[in-house]
């Protein structure tokens, strides 16, 4: 039994490395590459700089991998990853990663249905990056000259980027910074649409902004962003605005924010004291438009008139959450 303890100890000791590392003198090399490293800017770098940059950097991880102690094996591992990341910052690797994601949908380009480049999975991306390299170069061929550089010369290494595991706790990685892009298309239109729609409401000043159903888009929208890890993070503000499109409560905000931004609208009623009010430019509003919010009996007349009959049932459920933080808005 103790020699077994014994045993143990002493493997234990002998794969431990090194915990006080050699005087600085030992690592010159390193501190050389170091301070090179420090004087150049990682931005608007050509082609060549970069290569310098690049070089130098991965040349410091060397250097720090031969020298066999703790310190100088913790610097190997952060400058590891620093090297990475800075590589694909000063090639411009997210910029080109972003124009691919956004052929998400397959529009211009027929062969992005043929690969699961968007696959939760790894295994499966790494398999879609692998078979379908020529779809993506023909998809990233107008990116900056130095990412056509980096990937012509780094494509297996950034598979295995694109192929590693998403971190779900800390979506710190480098590949959970490249797949963050991959739902923008998705969110793109779905905001681009709520934004048309909103803006016709107002500008037609029509009755109320009911959303229209955006359901389906919204249902795209959620798919994509529940399998990422960024991603993820944006899945609940998505998904209250798309859960609240059609909510009483929702109406009843789009309701009073349209009679708002309509001074010709308030201007018919005695009981928001705005007969005399001059013309707005459409989107614009005035203090005293918020006035009729302070006066309930008064805003029930304008809805009862102006909105969608079915936002009256919810109105004084929905009063003191919307219209309160209406009218207080105003005043602070
Ligand atoms: C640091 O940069 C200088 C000037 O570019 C170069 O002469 C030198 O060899 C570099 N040092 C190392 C360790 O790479
Ligand atoms: C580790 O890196 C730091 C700079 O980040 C440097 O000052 C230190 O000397 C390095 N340690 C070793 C053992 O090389
Ligand atoms: C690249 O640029 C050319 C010329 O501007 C254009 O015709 C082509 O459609 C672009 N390709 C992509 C993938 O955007
Ligand atoms: C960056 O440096 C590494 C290590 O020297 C090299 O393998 C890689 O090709 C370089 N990247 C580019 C884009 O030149
Ligand atoms: C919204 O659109 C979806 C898909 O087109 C459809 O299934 C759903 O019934 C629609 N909902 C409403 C309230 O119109
Ligand atoms: C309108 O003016 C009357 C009389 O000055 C006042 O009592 C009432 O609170 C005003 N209503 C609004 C909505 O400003």
């Amino acid at each position: 039994m103790h020699r077994f303890l014994i045993l143990i100890g002493f493997l234990i000791i002998k794969t431990r490395l090194e915990t006080v590392c050699p005087a600085e003198s030992s690592n010159e090399k390193c501190s050389k590459l170091l301070s090179n490293l420090t004087i150049g800017s990682m931005e608007n770098l050509d082609i060549e700089a970069a290569e310098a940059l690049n070089k130098t950097c991965f040349e410091l991880v060397d250097c720090y991998a031969e020298i066999d102690c703790e310190q100088a094996q913790k610097n190997k591992t952060f400058y590891q990853n620093l090297c990475e990341r800075k590589e694909l910052e000063m090639f411009e690797t997210e910029a080109c990663i972003k124009t691919f994601h956004s052929e998400r949908k397959g529009k211009s380009f027929e062969c992005m249905k043929d690969f699961e480049f968007f696959s939760k999975d790894e295994s499966v991306r790494r398999e879609a990056y692998t078979s379908g390299k020529s779809c993506f170069l023909e998809v990233t061929q107008n990116c900056s000259d130095l990412s056509i550089n980096f990937i012509g010369k780094r494509f297996s290494h950034l598979v295995s980027i694109m192929a590693r595991k998403t971190d779900e706790k800390s979506c710190e990685p480098i590949q959970d910074k490249l797949l963050s892009s991959q739902c923008s298309w998705e969110l793109t239109e779905l905001y681009d649409e709520l934004t048309k729609q909103q803006t016709h409401a107002l500008k037609s000043q029509i009755k109320g902004i009911v959303m229209q159903n955006l359901t389906e888009m919204c249902q795209d929208s959620k798919i994509c962003l529940s399998t990422g890890c960024h991603v993820t993070e944006r899945l609940t503000p998505v998904s209250e605005m798309c859960d609240n499109l059609n909510t009483p409560k929702q109406k009843l905000s789009n309701c009073l924010k349209s009679l708002v931004y309509s001074t010709d609208t308030l201007k018919k009623y005695k009981c928001t004291n705005m007969s005399d009010a001059k013309p707005n430019w459409y989107g614009s509003h005035s203090i005293e438009a918020y006035m009729f919010l302070t006066d309930k009996e008064c805003v029930k007349t304008l809805i009862k008139a102006e909105c969608e009959e079915s936002i009256m049932e919810g109105i004084d459920e929905h009063w003191t959450e919307v219209g309160r933080v209406m009218a207080g808005a105003s005043t602070n």
